[in-house]
Order: C-alpha cells, then structure tokens, then sequence
C-alpha cells in the first residue's frame, strides 16, 4: 500500500433507504494518526455514511477500502475483525453487566487475550478503573460513553469510527474525551473518523473535517479552513 494513502477511504459511495437516494457520491479519507470530523446538520446522511462503512447498510454503489483491502463484499462482524471500531450513536453499552464485563465482550467478540489489552485502555480512562464492578446502567452519560470508546479500543482497530460522541454529555467528560482523542492521535497509529455536531469539539481535536448537506459532500479541508462562512451555511441551526 502507497504510504501516504489514507488508510480508510471511501469512494463515491451512493446509498438509498427504500429506493430513494440519500447519499450522492460521498468519498473521504481517514489517514493514519489523524482525527478527522465528519460534520453537517441533522438529517444530511452522517450516520448513513457510517452504516455504508461498517457494513450496517448497503451501498447501491462505491467503493470502501481499509489499509487497501476491499470491504464491499465483507460483513459487519468481518470488517471489525480487519480493524474497524465502532462507537454508535447513543452508545449501547451492557446495563445489566458490569463495566469489566462490558469490557471482555469486545475482547471475546475478536479472540483476542484479555492480558494487558484491558489494562492499556484504562490508562486512558481511569474513570472505569475505579467503576469496573458497577453495573453499565448506573454509570452517568458521559462515563458509558467513556466505557463504550474503551470496549472499541480493545479491539486494537486501525481505525475508529464514533457517532456524536459529546451528545447529551456534560462539558467537564467531553474535555476528558477530547483529552484522549489528542492522546491518541500523538501515538500516530490509529485513524479516528468523528461525526460531530459540535463545533468547539471539532476545533479541539480534529485535524481536518468534511462538511456534508442533502448526502453530498460540501466542503473539506484542513480544520483550519473551517471559516465562518461554512460555519453559518451548513453547521449552525
Ligand atoms: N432506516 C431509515 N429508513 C428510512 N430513512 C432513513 C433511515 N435512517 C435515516 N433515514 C433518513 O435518511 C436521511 C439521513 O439520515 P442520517 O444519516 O441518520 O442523518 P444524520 O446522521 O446526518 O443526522 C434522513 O432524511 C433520515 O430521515
Ligand atoms: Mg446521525
């Protein structure tokens, strides 16, 4: 693979629920080390480019590779084992399992051995560390969300993708969140794919964003590009 591609690219990706069209030709790219904001109002097709991606939906055309290999023909489980992470929107963790069980569900569902894996995400989350025999349902927003990023980290993935992680969350645990975020884009390693209404959030912590409206594509760039002019057209409400 050319070293500069991105590692998770997507490719005039066209997608339809019940015949009519919602995507229209979305591509974006998702390079090593980099966290890029996916961004629009509610309703322009954010999480439905998510579904494509991972494997939820079916997209009527366009291609989807990660680290080079095709994902079209793979299922969801599939694609996570090649390295995909998911956090869905509204975060669905285990209520009724502890947050240490929360945790051992991602490591199961990928055969990969408990030693060491969960110890090395909890440093990023010491929250859960000291929470690890409390139910997942008692837990606040803001730590399920926590727990729920930690399980997709157990999985080791070249690539994380996270739906509205901030909604509904207080400001004191999105600060931690975009904490870690920083962290890990300092170890360089993974790609982190954020759909994000937040703007502050974006600023905080991405590097480069897309702009979405209607299912299209448009405006990208570097986060510093972001201008006042996008900002008003296709963000605020
Ligand atoms: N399961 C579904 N069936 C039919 N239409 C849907 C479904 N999910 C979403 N939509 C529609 O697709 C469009 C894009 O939705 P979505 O991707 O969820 O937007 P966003 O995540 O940007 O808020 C919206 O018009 C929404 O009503
Ligand atoms: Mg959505």
């Amino acid at each position: 693979m050319n070293p500069v591609s991105p590692l998770l690219q997507v490719s005039g990706l066209n997608a339809a629920y019940d015949g009519s069209q919602i995507l229209r030709q979305v591509s974006l790219g998702v390079p090593a080390g980099q966290v890029v904001a996916l961004m629009g109002r509610n309703g322009v097709g954010k999480t439905t480019t998510l579904k494509c991606i991972t494997g939820l939906l079916t997209p009527t055309s366009g291609a989807i590779t990660l680290a080079g290999v095709a994902l079209n023909p793979l299922r969801p489980d599939e694609r996570a084992r090649l390295g995909l992470g998911y956090v869905p929107q509204g975060r669905d963790i285990f209520s009724n399992l502890t947050v240490g069980e929360n945790l051992r569900i991602g490591l199961v569902a990928h055969r990969r051995r408990a030693n060491g894996e969960v110890d090395r995400v909890l440093e990023l989350f010491p929250v859960l560390r000291e929470m690890l025999k409390r139910k997942g349902g008692v837990l606040s927003g803001g730590q399920q969300q926590q727990l729920a990023i930690a399980r997709a980290l157990l999985t080791d993935p070249k690539v994380l993708i996270l739906d509205e992680p901030t909604e509904g969350i207080q400001p004191n645990i999105i600060d931690q969140i975009g904490e870690t975020f920083l962290k890990l884009r300092k170890i360089g390693k993974l790609g982190i794919l954020l759909v994000e209404q937040y703007l502050d959030f974006c600023l905080g912590v991405a590097d480069s964003f897309y702009v979405m409206d209607r299912g299209a594509m448009v405006a990208e760039g570097p986060i510093g590009r972001l201008d006042a002019g996008i900002v008003r057209k296709y963000l605020t409400v």
